[in-house]
């Protein structure tokens, strides 16, 4: 087992340059099945859920090479089912995708109903409307998916929950089939707009994506011999905003999209911290003690689920009284337990928390709960003072590249043991 032994009460200051979106990557990974052909894809993250998509990419026979440390090249050219790509699409959320685009490439799926970061209830009814709505055949059964339709034909799907994976797994689904399809009420996250400008790029026709309404005139076949770039991470450029307003820090993240950050930006000056924004970069200045806000976390443009934990650790520091109200996930406070070990003191009601914010905190053993909350403990950790061990680091690996690294140039006192 591995942990990170950091000694905390640092003031993280310096640069860090951002990755390519973790949720963008495992939706375009998948995309490259509809291609007949090879493309190149940039920018892509170096963390385990990637490797893990790309060895079932590998068990359905695509050929992936990495050609430097963020760029590889995906032939979809040759596509056949296998049976053990069922076992590894159980192990990880985003393994959705592929009943989307095997619909679309080979007429059927089966996937394994998908594992991921503990939340809550995950339904996925959406992704299966949508998939019925254009003529599949979708059965659920003994923990499995199959999913067939002869031809997938374009049609309006009105989605009953704003979801990104199911506005994504649909535009998958819709972009081979006949006609056009329309999806309303879709979610509008960047990782949205970046999947169907990869489509795009490699053939497609969808229009509309970063809006509610999302039109894919479906297309013969899309082309291959084409390189695209990942958006850079806005969760990731997220973290480090408030991993400076967590230590007191100033941090210049870079490569990054300050527009995608608007409701961070936005809180981070309620609480009292300086933005400078550069466009590609922002710069986030805390000099004092952050003030307490007020957080609901809401489909984007609202603030992020993915960075609820992140400022709580802010809030659990602020002064004053903060209350966190979490519409996205029913089990996203389990971070608050690990951080009262740390002396904060907060108080979770549900889908509700009460942050009564408290001077320092203090090391403790503490365990990542899930991705983001990983992340969150490890600002805690920064800021608080003494040694504390943070367990549990296969929930971080999943979505941040050098994560120890990236923090260490910042003035982090980390590293990595196994025990
Ligand atoms: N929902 C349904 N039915 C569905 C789909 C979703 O009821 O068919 C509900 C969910 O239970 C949830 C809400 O709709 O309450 C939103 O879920 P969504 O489908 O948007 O989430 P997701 O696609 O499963 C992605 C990210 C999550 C992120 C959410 C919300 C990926 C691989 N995952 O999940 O990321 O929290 O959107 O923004 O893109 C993370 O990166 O740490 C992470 C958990």
């Amino acid at each position: 087992m591995e942990k990170l032994i950091i000694n905390g009460n640092k003031r993280l200051c310096g640069e860090v340059t951002i990755s390519g979106a973790k949720n963008a990557a495992v939706a375009i990974l998948p995309a490259a099945l509809l291609i007949d052909g090879e493309c190149t894809i940039e920018n892509v993250p170096h963390i385990s859920d990637i490797n893990m998509y790309i060895e079932i990419l590998r068990s359905l026979g695509a050929k992936i090479n990495w050609i430097d440390t963020n760029t590889l090249t995906i032939d979809s050219r040759n596509i056949e089912y296998s049976d053990s790509t069922i076992e590894l699409t159980r192990k990880f959320r985003a393994s959705y995708y592929l009943i989307g685009a095997l619909l679309s490439r080979l007429g059927s799926a089966h996937v394994g109903l998908p594992g991921g970061c503990n939340l809550g209830d995950r339904p996925i009814d959406q992704h299966i409307k949508g998939f019925e709505a254009l003529g599949a055949e979708v059965v659920v059964k003994d923990g499995n998916i199959y999913a067939k339709s002869k031809k997938l034909i374009g049609t309006n799907v009105y989605m009953d929950i704003v979801s990104v994976g199911a506005t994504i797994n649909v535009m998958l689904s819709a972009v081979l089939a006949n006609g056009t399809t329309t999806i309303e009420n879709a979610a509008k996250e960047p990782h949205i707009v970046d999947v169907a400008n990869f489509l795009n790029t490699m053939g497609a026709n969808i229009k509309g994506a970063g809006t509610d309404i999302i039109k894919i005139k479906g297309v013969k076949k899309l082309h291959g011999d084409t390189t695209y770039s990942v958006v850079p991470d806005q969760i990731e450029a997220g973290t480090f905003m408030l991993a400076a307003m967590a230590t007191k820090g100033d941090i210049t993240i870079k490569n990054c999209i300050s527009k995608h950050l608007e409701s961070v930006s936005a809180k981070i000056i309620e609480m009292g911290g300086i933005i400078e924004d550069y466009n590609d970069s922002v710069r986030v200045i805390c000099n004092k003690r952050p003030k307490k806000a007020n957080i609901k976390t809401l489909p984007y443009p609202g603030f992020p689920t993915d960075l609820q934990p992140q400022i709580g650790v802010v809030l659990s520091l602020a002064e004053g009284t903060s209350i966190v109200n979490e519409s996205i996930w029913d089990s996203r406070f389990q971070y608050t337990y690990e951080l009262n070990k740390m002396g904060a003191n907060i108080t979770p009601q549900g889908k509700t928390a009460i942050f009564e914010g408290v001077e320092k905190l203090s090391a403790a053993p503490i365990a990542a709960t899930d991705l983001r909350a990983g992340a969150a403990l490890l600002i805690a950790a920064c800021a608080a003072e003494g040694t504390s061990e943070l367990s549990n680091l296969q929930h971080i690996d999943r979505g941040y590249e050098n994560i120890e690294e990236k923090f260490r140039n910042l003035g982090a006192d980390i590293r990595r043991v196994t025990i």
